[in-house]
């Protein structure tokens, strides 16, 4: 009886290592397969999914890369629906681009205000299918000289716009099982910044946001999920928001700000190819994770020797 019982839970042990070893060589066929696509779709491009006749709803539309991203949407053919907590230019902005746009005025930080707003834009203008959280602040100073206030504020804005956002909207997406959303972190949502720390922290945190919700989509979903998610790492763009930019002299040459124009079109080439993740220029996210596999004060060295942020203004 003994020996029947050590042989089956030996069989078993035998059976659970080939399951291991099967799947194992399954897992490396399939990591192989898609090291193949990548280097397949680098050298002969990613298909562009066309976005004539989406609906689609940018924050922060009145000023900077909200309104080059709701320009160049509109003129691929797309409705746009542009939202900022300033009328004045949000409105310039759809005028400037005529009947493919309309503007809506909302303060991002405001839950309420976003809910009748998305009942709104369903009734006025139809569902959104491609919702772009732009609308950001950075104020830039040393830690202890923010205020509590400030910091809130750019938390309120910078994070929890984003949760309203995709609680206003998503749902819609989840029914249809089909959609985008595109978000703007930053270079200092994957690498830490002196003099921005509560801009760097809420951008760490817009990442997490986005990683976490593609991944519950993907997995809760029983049909294979057809909503798409798109986070944006831009390093400094001539916006005006980054008003005392640095970087080390020598470097100055590959490191010039991006121009808003260049960077929406980039953003929504990204966004168009299902790209997942997106620095702007391209090169940051490799960069960023070869340096961390260096050991620490390697890092230092490296963070050191690029010496970029941003002066307190
Ligand atoms: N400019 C850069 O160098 C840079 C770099 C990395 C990331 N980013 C990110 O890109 C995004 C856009 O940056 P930008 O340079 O175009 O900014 P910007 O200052 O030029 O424009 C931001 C727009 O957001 C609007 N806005 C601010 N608070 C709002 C609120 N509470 N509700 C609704 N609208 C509000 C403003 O009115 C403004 O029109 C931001 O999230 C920013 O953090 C910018």
């Amino acid at each position: 009886m003994r020996l029947q019982g050590l042989l089956f839970s030996f069989m078993m042990g035998i059976i659970a290592i080939v399951h291991l070893y099967l799947y194992m060589l399954w897992l490396t066929l399939q990591i192989f397969y898609y090291i193949c696509q990548s280097v397949y779709h680098s050298i002969f491009g990613l298909h562009e999914k066309e976005v004539a006749g989406e609906i689609v709803l940018i924050t922060g539309a009145g000023h900077g890369i909200g309104k080059e991203l709701a320009i160049q949407y509109a003129s691929l053919g797309a409705k746009v629906v542009c939202l900022d907590v300033n009328k004045h230019t949000n409105e310039e902005t759809a005028n400037q681009i005529g009947k493919n746009a309309c503007a809506y005025q909302c303060d991002v930080t405001k839950r309420e205000e976003i809910f009748a707003l998305a009942k709104k834009v369903k009734k006025e203008v139809g569902d959104v299918t491609i919702l772009v959280n732009n609308a950001g602040i950075m104020p830039c100073r040393a830690f202890l000289d923010y205020t509590a206030d400030e910091i809130e504020q750019i938390f309120n804005i910078n994070v929890l716009a984003h949760f309203w956002m995709l609680q206003a909207f998503l749902p819609i997406m989840i029914e249809k099982n089909y959609g985008h959303v595109v978000a703007l972190s930053s270079i200092a949502g994957i690498a830490g910044f002196p003099n921005l720390i509560p801009y760097s922290a809420s951008k760490h945190a817009v990442r997490g946001l986005m990683d976490a919700i593609d991944n519950e989509l993907r997995v809760t979903n029983k049909e294979k999920s057809q909503i798409n998610f798109t986070t944006i790492y831009p390093y400094m763009e001539d916006t005006g928001l980054c008003k005392k930019p640095k970087i080390n002299k020598m470097l100055k040459a590959f490191l010039l700000l991006s121009s808003t124009k260049d960077t929406a079109a980039q953003i929504i080439k990204a966004q168009r190819q299902n790209i997942r993740r997106k620095s702007i220029p391209s090169f940051w996210l490799s960069l960023v994770a070869l340096v961390r596999l260096l050991p620490e004060n390697a890092q230092i060295s490296v963070t050191d020797f690029i010496d970029s942020g941003i002066e307190p203004s």
